[in-house]
Order: structure tokens, then sequence, then C-alpha cells
């Protein structure tokens, strides 16, 4: 159902083929925006964009490539004129070599997708919006590895940690423009970043889900797995003036996994991981 919260805007998401982009850019579209949607996945993001028609496209981007980034921009705003959100969202987990074993080619790598992106995407979201005299809305996935250690490698721990430092820098480099910048901090949510992560193979990935889903779902607070749709959601407000009061903070979408000492997410999925290894 349409709401028309974002009718009129112009968004770019990135990491847009998958999982979080993937739900939010279906979103964004049924609630009025037109999309620029972009992603290293060629085949997916075309097909998606095709299914969502006149108010979407899609362009190749590597998101740790600052030229991709520019040249995003810049398409975009051939596309449609302008850009008034920047959901800088895609991520991967990286290397998960706990830290006695990191090497500086693993961090560098994870932390070239999972922080230095994302500055880059700031910068440039933030340029174009002065550009334009409009104000925007940067929204940035962040992660629940920025409170507690063990929900992913720390590389990729770090690097989201810092993120939450880059949304406050940003919002305060916006001071009385009105662009507003803020975090979406998600629990674990079954997109295909999990299956990945633990190396299940593509065979095994739905009767992964399936084992995910019986033995994690009712130790969550709210009794379900996290799904595309529930950050969809929290984008959605985001990317809207209903949160034009918002800025240079996160929003937890976790299912309540935060507020609970025993949450196990993690733990139980590591433990159906195992079954398939
Ligand atoms: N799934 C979770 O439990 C979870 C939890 C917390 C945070 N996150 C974060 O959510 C975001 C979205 O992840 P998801 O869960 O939807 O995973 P996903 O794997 O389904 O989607 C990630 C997308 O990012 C794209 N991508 C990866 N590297 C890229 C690059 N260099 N340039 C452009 N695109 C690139 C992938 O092709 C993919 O389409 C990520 O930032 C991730 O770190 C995920």
């Amino acid at each position: 159902m349409s709401t028309g919260l974002l009718d009129g805007k112009i968004a770019v998401i990135t990491g847009a083929a998958s999982g979080m982009g993937r739900s939010t850019a279906r979103t964004f579209v049924e609630n009025g925006a037109r999309v620029v949607l972009a992603d290293i996945q060629e085949e997916a993001g075309t097909a998606l964009a095709a299914e969502l028609g006149d108010a979407a496209r899609f362009t190749t981007t590597d998101v740790t490539s600052e030229p991709d980034l520019e040249a995003l921009i810049e398409y975009a705003v051939g596309e449609f004129g302008r850009i008034d959100v920047f959901f800088s969202n895609a991520g991967a987990a990286g290397d998960l070599s706990p830290v006695t074993d990191l090497t500086e080619e693993g961090l560098n790598r994870t932390l070239a997708l999972n922080l230095n992106a994302h500055v880059a995407a700031h910068k440039l979201a933030t340029r174009q919006f002065q550009k334009q005299g409009t104000a925007g809305s940067i929204i940035t996935t962040a992660s629940v590895a920025i409170f507690q250690s063990g929900w992913n490698g720390p590389a990729y721990s770090m690097a989201k940690a810092a993120v939450m430092a880059l949304v406050r820098q940003s919002a305060l480099e916006n001071k009385g423009t009105g662009t507003r910048s803020n975090a979406i901090v998600p629990g674990a949510v079954l997109t295909p970043m999990i299956p990945t992560m633990f190396g299940i193979s593509d065979a095994d990935a739905e009767r992964f889900a399936e084992r995910v889903e019986e033995e994690v779902a009712g130790q969550t607070l709210v009794g379900r797995l996290g799904r595309p749709e529930d950050i969809a959601n929290a984008a959605l407000f985001l990317a809207s003036d209903l949160s034009s009061w918002i800025s240079g903070t996160g929003i937890v979408v976790d299912g309540g996994a935060m507020a609970f000492t025993k949450d196990r997410s993690i733990e139980l999925i590591t433990g159906v991981a195992g079954e398939f290894q």
C-alpha cells in the first residue's frame, strides 16, 4: 500500500541488487520515489530495475571506487534531475579473522567496502545537495556489531562502529542546511549476506534458511527473524519528511536483540551453519 511518503523524491540506493537494498528499492518505488539502483551485480540489478518499471534505473557501480560513485550521482542527476536521498547500504562481512590473525590486506579490504565507501558516499552526496541548494537525507547501513563483539568479524565491527562516527560528523557538517544523516542499525536479517558469510553453498541455501528459522525465530523477543522489509520500512521513515527532526543518530532494527542479554541469534545461526560445513 502506497503512503505517498516519498512522492516526488529521487533516491540512490547502493547494494540494491540483493537483500535490504533490494527490498528498500521496492518500498521506495511503492511509496512514490524514483530510484537509481547501484550494485556490482549487474544481472540482478538490471532485472530489478526492469521489474520496477519507469521509476527505476540501474547502473553498475563498485562503491569502493570513488570515480564509480561520482559517475553514479552524475547518472542519477542526468536521469532524474537531482537527488534527495542517498542510501549508502552496500556491504559484506569481509575478512572474518580474529584480530590476532587479521592481515593488513584483510583489514584494508574490509574497511574499503564497509567504511571508506561510506565516507566517499557521504562526501559526494553532501556536495551534490550543496550544488543543488536542496536538503537531502543520507542513510547508512550500520549493524548491531557497533555495540557488541561476536555478531560478525572484528574488521567488519570496527568499520561499522566508525560508520556511526561518520554519520554524526556528516550531520554536524550539514548543520543548518536541512540535510540529515542517519544510520539504520540492523540485527541479524537472513539476507544472502549470512549464508555467504558462513560459506553455505547455493544448493544448501534454502534448507539453511529453514533451519535458521526453526532454531532462531522463537528465541527472539518479537518471535520471528528479521526480514529485509523491516529495514526497508526504517529506510522509508528516514528518507521521508516524517523524520525531519532526526539527524546524527541510528535507528536500531533488531527484533529486540540489544534489549535482551541472552539473545543467542548469532550463536544459533553459527550452529546451524556447522551442520552444512
Ligand atoms: N544481513 C544482516 O544480518 C545484516 C546485519 C547488519 C547489517 N547488515 C548490513 O546491511 C547491508 C546490506 O546487506 P544485506 O544483508 O542486504 O546483504 P546482501 O548480500 O543481500 O546485499 C549486499 C549487496 O551489496 C552489494 N555489494 C557488495 N559489495 C559491493 C561493492 N563493492 N559495490 C557495490 N555493491 C556491492 C552486493 O552485490 C549485494 O547486492 C550491508 O551494509 C550489511 O553490512 C546486514
